[in-house]
């Protein structure tokens, strides 16, 4: 599966032909300036919660693009008002199939609200079974033994974890993730963009090999294939 990466949580995988987009913040992302906002191809766009850091850039893309938006009821609601043509809702614990394959909503253990406070459901992960293979998303999240739950479900080729500590998951904690949800193969995000989230990269794919793993970096507008 090729994987781009866009700084922050924001990334897109090619599944089944199709652009699959995550949590687009580049607009609001410093280390995302070289990142142009008509370059990102979005079949579809999935949001794992409210907070702007996940969302700033959903409305433009989806305006653009057509993708078709998906994400918890409230996200759902508020897309829909906001004029964005195609949304579906996907709470965790429900599934949903797609052109690409089948999707199922998972729980995350993180607050989730709009930028003025209101609320925005729960946070969420998402699980992707594809022709092209299998992927977990978690969003933000704590480390939490509803992960275990995920490889009852497919094997994962890969798993997208946030690693940059104090707001979510850090990295010994995204390592405990991993061999919770049984996959060797981590693309690491939710890192830098921040002072408060800044991380060692070379500790961290150190500290992931040294308990056989492999965590992925790719540069802010890099694509890499796993
Ligand atoms: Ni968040
Ligand atoms: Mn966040």
């Amino acid at each position: 599966m090729k994987i781009t990466y866009y700084g922050h949580s924001c990334f897109s995988i090619v599944a089944g032909g199709k652009h699959i987009l995550f949590d687009p913040f580049i607009t609001g992302n410093e280390l995302a300036k070289n990142i142009k906002l008509e370059d990102i191809k979005a079949d579809y766009i999935f949001v794992s919660h409210g907070h702007f850091d996940h969302m700033q850039d959903v409305v433009a893309i989806a305006g653009r693009t057509g993708a078709m938006v998906v994400g918890s009821w409230e996200l759902y609601s508020y897309f829909s008002k906001q004029g964005v043509q195609q949304v579906q809702p996907l709470n965790p614990g429900g599934k949903a199939s797609f052109d690409f394959g089948t999707v199922k909503g998972v729980a995350a253990q993180h607050s989730s609200s709009f930028q003025d406070g209101s609320y925005a459901g729960v946070a969420s992960g998402f699980v992707f079974k594809t022709g092209d293979g299998s992927f977990y998303y978690s969003g933000d999240t704590a480390l939490t033994l509803d992960m275990t739950l995920i490889p009852k479900w497919t094997a994962l080729d890969l798993a997208v974890l946030p690693i940059g500590d104090r707001l979510t998951m850090g990295v010994e904690d995204a390592i405990e993730a991993a061999q919770f949800v049984k996959t060797s193969k981590v693309v690491g995000v939710h890192y830098d963009t921040w002072g408060l989230i800044q991380i060692d990269k070379p500790a961290a794919i150190q500290e992931f090999k040294k308990n056989g793993l492999t965590l992925y970096l790719p540069g802010i507008g890099e694509s890499i294939d796993i």
